[in-house]
């Protein structure tokens, strides 16, 4: 059965896209049909960190308004078959999307896809509400800092009140994803420690996705860290993200960028 995740996180510029292009392509490279869908209208970045910004000729507003068929709006990867983006639009304003017309692309959706995984835009406003309204399962991106976490915690409570499932009396299944981790600052005491971060978002940790200069580098290539550099620290991070996503047990190891070591300081605990 289709699944719907929402990649959310209510302060901005904390990763979401990032993590929607890396973990839809890690799913997709695990042979699942997936689709990535930009939610973000009027900015607009998904396709970017994609590569697909210039093949871009309907988005998910023209779907909606009746402007092309859902077909003719979703554009497959080139480099892996099973990967697909819906993009936003550039120019139109946000009330350009109706509840509705997401309630329906999102259904269309679920006939065609393994995994749909939508690219929530910044803030608690209504392009956030519409991102996570049809969510099965949330991954909740976090940076290890007060305002970040403070944000997310907000999210937490929408995805509880806000949502279809919620409304149905369900549990939404909500999973952590600490993002921008430094271990160096952390030990410094710099940043929140993992454990702190835990402690008040109180929900299952889906893992811990390094700050590395290869997040940039292949997103400037529009290319998904997992596919770019699938051996680098943040891509193993979002690659065995994916593998707990679809059910797996991995031990949950802090990847870094350590010359000679493959595998970083060995966690005692075992993720979501
Ligand atoms: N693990 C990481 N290490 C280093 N840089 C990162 C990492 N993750 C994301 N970034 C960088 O942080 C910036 C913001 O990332 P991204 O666009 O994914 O965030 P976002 O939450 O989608 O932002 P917005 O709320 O504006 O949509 C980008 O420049 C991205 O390359
Ligand atoms: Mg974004």
């Amino acid at each position: 059965m289709a699944k719907v995740l929402v990649v959310t996180s209510g302060k901005g510029g904390v990763g979401k896209t990032t993590t929607t292009a890396a973990l839809g392509a890690a799913l997709a490279m695990s042979g699942r049909k997936v689709v990535v869908v930009d939610f973000d209208v009027g900015l607009r970045n998904l396709d970017l960190v994609m590569g697909a910004e210039r093949r871009v000729v309907f988005d998910i507003v023209n779907v909606i308004q009746g402007d092309a068929k859902l077909s003719q709006a979703v554009i497959r990867d080139k480099r892996i078959e099973t990967l697909h983006l819906l993009p936003a639009s550039q120019t139109r304003d946000k009330d350009a999307l109706s509840a509705e017309g997401v309630a329906r692309v999102v259904r269309d959706l679920r006939e065609k896809f393994d995994w749909i995984i939508c690219d929530s835009p910044a803030g608690i406003e209504r392009g956030a509400t519409l991102a996570m309204r049809h969510a099965d399962i949330a991954v909740v991106v976090t940076n290890p800092e007060v305002s970040s976490v403070r944000d997310s915690d907000r999210i937490i409570g929408l995805l509880d009140s806000k949502t279809e499932k919620a409304e149905r009396g369900e549990r939404m299944d909500k999973r952590l994803l600490l993002t921008r981790y430094d271990s160096g600052r952390a030990a410094r005491g710099e940043m929140l420690k993992t454990e702190d971060v835990l402690e008040i978002l109180s929900i299952p940790l889906l893992g811990i996705i390094p700050e590395s200069q290869d997040v940039l580098k292949s997103s400037n290539l529009g290319t998904p860290v997992t596919v770019g550099s699938p051996t680098s620290a943040p891509a193993r991070a979002y690659l065995d993200a994916a593998r707990r996503l679809i059910g797996e047990k991995v031990d949950l190891t802090l990847q870094e960028d350590r010359r000679g070591s493959l595998f970083g300081k060995l966690f005692g605990r075992r993720a979501a």
